[in-house]
């Protein structure tokens, strides 16, 4: 099968000019000027944006947690994510403590095979780091090529590993050439609040924002940083949210360190004003909780230093029923929110449509920059000869609104309801197949495939 595109402007991390892209089998064969070659599809792209499909490098789909399931499977959540112009996912696996890590990535591996529409990847999620789990590394980077491992340094008991833990896993993932990457919040203080408030018999969601302000935050990040400082480790910060953490990646980056931090579109378009809706603010019970104006402020500064580069959603989503189990006590919220499918457009509309960031930008923070951190480029990530046909034919023009009637969530309640954006995913193209074009699915459940990702010792 072949796709030509023609007319369209092309922009990656580092380019912006328009030509014609000729797709032979997977993967992009010719870029150039007035191409003749005979096409099985020919896209005009006149007018549009031409970008590399996206990577979202922080999803959780159909994971166990806090008594249910995130509400979008495989199926669902990466046909969703493809109609926003995500073409691939990293989701978690998490290690149930005290079993191993392979029996959780099987247990992974048993609900995705099959199931999947966009390309995935795995991190895995260690909460359990022993004798036995720092065996199994070595096999799952250099087997699996699963080459990054996260930690939570909160949810006490469930998943947070302790700092004993965290440099053992450090200096054994450096080893082998993986990298650690962290949710960091400080458990304890967080609990020490979640307390307090619920003895002062606060327990409406207002409180799961008030038991982690910024402090419990800046801290951890804080700490984890030393940690990988103390460890020569380079190291990935997932969702970041505040100026207070932000400073400390600035601090790491004056002493040479290489550390890397990710916010989510949900901290850069949003505020804690959402807190103030009584129990309907459960939409948005998440953890770190949305931030203040000034942490959007500094957070799109960040973006524009370099400090943080990836943009990601951490969707997780569930049932308003679900979400229901808290009515009475914030602390039985299952944490989580939807948004895989607006990443794209959301980071159009808000950020290169108000003139925050540039096009370029946005192509490094939506795709290029998670390629390259997390071992996947030049395959993925950017519009060149010899790459994946990941390729998103994106309309600037195109105004809608954001709504649970009209997303492809599997979720009854949207993050974003009535918020109006002006841009668009048209046409998505996956490995050389039209994915999904004006809405309508061109592709068959089980397409998507399982990306092995590379170690990650010489990245950017
Ligand atoms: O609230 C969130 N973020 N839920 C998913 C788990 C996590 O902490 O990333
Ligand atoms: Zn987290
Ligand atoms: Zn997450």
């Amino acid at each position: 099968m072949s796709i030509l595109i023609k007319n369209g402007r092309i922009i990656t991390a580092t380019d912006d000019y328009t030509a014609d892209i000729f797709v032979e089998g997977e993967t992009i064969s010719t870029i150039g000027n007035n191409l003749k070659m005979e096409a099985d599809t020919v896209i005009d792209a006149s007018g549009k944006l031409v970008i590399p499909g996206g990577i979202d490098p922080h999803v959780h789909l159909e994971m166990p947690f806090m008594g249910a399931f995130s509400s979008d499977n495989y199926e669902t959540g990466t046909l969703a994510a493809l109609h926003g112009g995500t073409t691939t996912v990293i989701d978690f696996v998490i290690q149930s403590q005290g079993k191993s890590l392979y029996q959780a990535l099987r247990e992974w591996q048993g609900r995705a095979n099959g199931n999947v529409f966009c390309d995935y990847a795995f991190h895995i999620a260690v909460t359990d780091f022993n004798p036995q789990t720092q065996l199994e590394i070595k096999d799952l980077i250099e087997q699996e090529g699963i080459s990054s491992f996260k930690t939570f340094m909160a949810y006490k008991g469930a998943l947070m590993i302790d700092d004993r833990q965290m440099v053992g896993l450090m200096n054994e993932v450096k080893k082998h050439g993986g990298m650690v990457t962290v949710h960091a919040t400080n458990g304890d203080i967080i609990d020490y609040l979640v307390a307090k408030n619920k003895a002062a018999g606060n327990l409406t969601p207002l409180y799961h924002y008030l038991s982690q302000p910024e402090i419990t935050e800046t801290e951890a990040t804080g700490r984890f940083i030393d940690m990988a400082f103390q460890t020569d480790s380079n190291a990935y910060i997932v969702h970041v949210t505040c100026e207070g953490a932000l400073n400390k990646v600035r601090e790491a980056n004056k002493r040479n360190q290489k550390i890397f931090a990710e916010t989510c579109i949900q901290y850069l378009v949003l505020d804690a004003s959402v807190y103030e809706r009584g129990f309907e603010s459960a939409k948005w019970v998440m953890s770190p909780p949305i931030r203040e104006k000034k942490d959007q402020k500094a957070l799109w500064a960040a973006i524009n230093q370099g400090i943080v580069q990836t943009l990601a959603t951490d969707h997780c989503p569930f049932m308003w029923d679900d979400k229901l189990k808290g009515k009475d006590d914030f602390t039985k919220i299952p944490n989580g929110a939807p948004g895989i499918e607006h990443r794209m457009e959301l980071i159009f509309s808000e950020g290169v449509n108000k003139g925050k960031i540039s096009l370029n930008k946005m192509v490094d923070i939506t795709a290029a920059s998670s390629a390259k951190i997390f071992g996947m480029f030049p395959k993925k990530g950017t519009i060149a000869v010899g790459s994946d046909a990941d390729i998103v034919i994106f309309n600037p023009d195109t105004k809608h609104t954001l709504s649970a009637t009209t997303h492809h969530h599997h979720c009854d309640y949207s993050a974003y309801e009535g918020h109006e954006v002006t841009g668009k995913a048209e046409t998505v193209v996956l490995r050389g197949s039209v994915a999904i074009d004006k809405g309508s699915v061109k592709i068959q459940k089980g397409y998507g495939e399982f990306i092995k990702r590379s170690k990650l010792t010489n990245i950017i």
